[in-house]
């Protein structure tokens, strides 16, 4: 089994929506792992997606491995937010001696970097808010807008998404959290997707051993 290149920017043949991110951002301030893949609506590329998110600004959009995000998933980053301790209309903007109103990195209402873990679905059109920390295996559902961080192997929908459920129980969820499954060698986790989709403890044992 070969599987595929986790350093192509289109691992599926003649299909220019399905990419993996690590290979098709450009920008300094996203960084994802291997092969976690955005499904673009039409060949937009992921960064597109990621909204109002300014290096200036100095925080990150952190994305693990093996993550699925579909569709029109939309981050919204720090830079989108205005001031809002007086008037919220951005009279710098405007130049024309506004300028002198720029406000400091202080002043704007900085929510920090936006972290994704690993094996995370996150649902068609969802929005993730700035500075939320999703855990490794949770789902986010189609529309969802996630404002509050998100515990390992939770579900969550609607918005504000509220936990819908947890996927499994405290103590497996608690094994999976230390098999971290997706941090061996590719060899050893082709050797065992059918453990790693079906979620089959025992073998998965046996990897954390490998
Ligand atoms: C979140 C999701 C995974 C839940 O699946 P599920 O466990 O089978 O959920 P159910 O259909 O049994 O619904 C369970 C509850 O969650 C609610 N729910 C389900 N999806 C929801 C969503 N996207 N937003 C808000 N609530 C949702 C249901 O209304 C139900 O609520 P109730 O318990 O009050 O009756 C699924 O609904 C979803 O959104 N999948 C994303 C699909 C998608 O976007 N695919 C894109 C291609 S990758």
């Amino acid at each position: 089994m070969r599987g595929p290149n986790p350093n192509e920017k289109y691992p599926i043949p003649g299909n220019t929506n399905l990419q993996f991110i690590k290979n098709t951002v450009t920008i300094p301030n996203i960084i994802a792992g291997d092969y976690s893949y955005y499904d673009a609506l039409n060949g937009e590329a992921f960064e597109e997606q990621v909204l109002y998110h300014y290096e200036v600004l100095g925080t990150k959009l952190i994305i693990g491995k093996f993550c699925s995000i579909a569709p029109e998933t939309r981050f919204m980053m720090d830079g989108g937010n205005h001031r809002m301790d007086g008037s919220t209309f951005p009279f710098n903007l405007f130049g024309n001696g506004w300028e002198e109103f720029t406000p400091t990195l202080e002043e704007l209402p900085i929510k920090g970097d936006t972290i994704i873990g690993n094996d995370v679905w996150i649902g068609r059109r969802a929005t993730i808010m700035p500075g939320v920390r999703i855990g490794d295996g949770a789902i986010v559902g189609a529309e969802a807008v996630v404002t509050k961080d998100v515990e390992p192997y939770t579900i969550v929908g609607g918005n504000p998404a509220k936990e819908i459920r947890k996927r499994f129980s405290p103590e497996v969820i608690q094994e999976l959290l230390e098999i971290k499954w997706w941090d061996r060698d590719i060899e050893l986790i082709q050797q065992n997707i059918g453990a790693i989709v079906s979620g089959n403890l025992n073998i998965l044992r046996e990897m954390k051993r490998g």
